[in-house]
């Protein structure tokens, strides 16, 4: 065997949850049995991405890719693949497309578009370990900026980059800076806005656990140049692994003098502080968020004054999201052309999607801007499940609005999302097929908005309930042809009257899918019917000539609207069947149509 392997076992939440400490555990007890522990090394990484075939095991220089692997494979990958030096065929991933083992990760579909920025150390290093930053130019370029630069250049550098701010806005993060940065105060601050509670989003969780210093070392630049010297983390405290990591991060950085008095011997001091969210959606609208880490209720107010003039304590802060910051380090080490090079004209960079729903490849994904959404969804993410159509793919979660097949050769940026609709939003990205009712789907949007409007105004809590009201009368066959207009004019009103961008959003969904899916909800109001069957009041349950007369149908419907003789086809009242579906799942004999 060759010296120096490493094993990279993936200690993501994903990966963790299925056993990913007990392959690190065995792998580290074989080496030593075997006497390797000069030669090899294992590692426990943040997220490699492909969460949907974890846990993942990696091995260097070789990047032999193994998924799914179990506690019991850890002696084999020893035996085999390190003191052997043969794969182990059977933890290869099979590339859907044409049924091949794949070896290494950069030949899969699911990496080969994939740019890394802000998940450039994620699933490389430790993120547990100072050193393995340090070794992969981690604190370059603070260093860069303490011992050669003033505060106007980096925000110069920042400005220039045209880095837009990744939890939502877009807003362009040097400008922001300079406008704390030019405001006079005794006191600034710099927070990074690790809420992150869009549905099915998971970007900066798995940055915080993959990377944390990334995330740290953004923040000290962004302090050092608006003038701030104290920074906060807002972190949901369902995220305890991503708070553990952060934790001991901030410690070995305050060890290592790189948070406290003197960074890095300079006269710049800065240190950083948690504070944690009870995972409210609103709480991650930036003056809700102060108002909670100042220990009021999460309620936003009008803008202006905005924080980077009047935050927290009413001093001057600059609010930025997880990604945003992973973002800077590189930006000042590797330049404002390298950035620029990389995504669209006005949209530089790259987007980290988390990539969910009717789709092959669940994961993280980070691409750069202006890629197309057919590439994202039918390149990385392998199409769309079970061979299944696709039928829209929602953006921005609950702010955003769904593209359909016309627009999957749409460039991916802030701009053109939002000219068709849709935005990009902090990352989520979900996948629709044609078994996906829109009317539904534009349901469980505002059913989550209900449920998360902090209720201080009017549009917003009582708007978004009658138009969640309207909606389910519709999937429950009880729409009335006005409704459309109804829920036009009355998402207009939200969106111009509420006072956050909560409610200024929130109906969203509901214009983008009458826009798109009109059709359907015309179905849904007229000819009581759901196309997609998932509209339970609207399912029909019939009984076909398959029925053998078995009467176990009947024995289970608890309304008792089943009706046939033993050995005789059965026949469902329909006037009485509430649809629950227990005939269905009771039948062996495929004899239940649902229409
Ligand atoms: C309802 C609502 C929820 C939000 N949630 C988040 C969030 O979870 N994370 C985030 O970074 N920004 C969130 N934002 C956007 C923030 O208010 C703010 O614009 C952002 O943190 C600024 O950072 P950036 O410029 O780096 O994007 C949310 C906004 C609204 C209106
Ligand atoms: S728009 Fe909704 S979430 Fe925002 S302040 Fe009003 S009630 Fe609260
Ligand atoms: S769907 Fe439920 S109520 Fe209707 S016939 Fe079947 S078992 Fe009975
Ligand atoms: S959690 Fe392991 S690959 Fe994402």
């Amino acid at each position: 065997m060759k010296e120096n392997k490493k094993i990279l076992v993936c200690g993501g939440t994903g990966c963790l949850s299925a056993k990913g400490a007990e392959i690190v555990k065995n792998l580290r007890d074989s080496i030593r049995e075997h006497s390797l522990e000069n030669e090899v090394e294992v590692i426990q990484t943040g997220c490699f991405g492909f969460c949907e075939k974890g846990p993942i095991v990696k091995i260097m220089p070789e990047n032999t890719f193994y998924i799914e692997v179990k506690p019991e494979d850890a002696e084999r990958i020893i035996v085999e693949d390190i003191i052997s030096e043969k794969r182990i065929i059977e933890l290869l991933y099979i590339d859907p497309k044409n049924g091949e083992r794949v070896f290494e990760g950069e030949n899969m579909e699911f990496y080969k578009k994939q740019v890394r920025i802000a998940l450039k150390n994620c699933g490389t290093i430790d993120p547990e370990s100072i050193e393995q930053y340090m070794a992969a130019e981690g604190y370059a370029a603070l260093k860069k900026i303490l011992t050669t630069m003033t505060p106007e250049n980096v925000v110069k550098i920042i400005k220039d980059s045209g880095l837009r701010g990744r939890g939502g806005g877009g807003y362009s993060t040097g400008l922001k800076w300079e406008f704390a940065s030019k405001n006079i105060s005794d006191q600034k601050y710099i927070v990074c806005n690790a809420d992150e509670g869009d549905p099915g989003a998971f970007m900066d969780r798995s940055i915080l656990e993959g990377d944390p210093h990334s995330v740290i070392e953004g923040m000290i630049i962004a302090g050092y140049a608006i003038g701030a010297t104290e920074g906060l983390v807002y972190i949901r405290a369902e995220y305890p692994l991503a708070i553990e990591r952060l934790r001991k991060a901030i410690e070995t950085a305050r060890k290592n003098k790189i948070l406290g008095e003197n960074v890095f011997g300079t006269d710049f001091k800065f240190d950083i502080e948690i504070k944690y969210g009870a995972g409210a959606f609103v709480c991650g609208e930036e003056t809700a968020l102060i108002h909670s880490m100042e220990g009021g209720r999460g309620e936003p107010t009008t803008k202006p004054p905005y924080p980077a003039e009047s935050g927290y304590w009413g001093k001057p802060t600059i609010v930025n999201n997880v990604e945003t910051l992973a973002n800077i380090a590189q930006i000042i080490l590797k330049g404002v052309d390298w950035f620029r090079s990389i995504g669209t004209k006005n949209s530089p960079g790259t987007k980290v999607f988390a990539l969910a729903g009717k789709i092959n490849n669940v994961g993280l994904v980070e691409v750069p801007m202006g890629t197309t959404l057919r590439e994202v969804i039918f390149e990385i993410g392998g199409g769309i499940k079970n061979n299944k159509k696709f039928k829209a793919v929602q953006t921005g979660g609950p702010s955003g609005g769904c593209l359909t097949e016309k627009d999957l050769d749409t460039p991916i940026d802030f701009d053109t999302l939002l000219a068709k609709g849709s935005m990009m939003g902090s990352g989520g990205m979900i996948v629709m097929d044609e078994d996906d009712c829109m009317v539904a789907v534009s349901k469980f949007y505002l059913e989550f908005t209900v449920d998360e409007s902090c209720g201080k105004c009017a549009p917003c809590r009582i708007g978004n309930t009658r138009l969640w009201e309207i909606l389910d009368r519709i999937t429950k066959g009880e729409g009335k042809e006005e409704d459309i207009a109804l829920l036009k004019e009355l998402s207009q009103t939200i969106k111009t009257t509420s006072l956050c961008g909560l409610g200024q959003t929130s109906p969203n969904p509901v214009l983008s899918t009458i826009n798109q899916f009109l059709d359907e909800y015309l179905e849904h109001i007229h000819e009581k019917k759901c196309r997609a069957g998932q509209c339970q009041a609207l399912r029909k349950y019939l009984i076909n000539d398959k029925c053998v007369g078995c009467t176990a149908c009947a024995r289970v419907c608890p309304v008792a609207c089943i009706e046939g003789k033993v050995k005789e086809r059965h026949v469902i009242d329909q006037t009485r069947c509430i649809k629950c579906g227990a005939c269905y799942n009771a039948c062996k004999f495929n004899a239940i149509d649902v229409a």
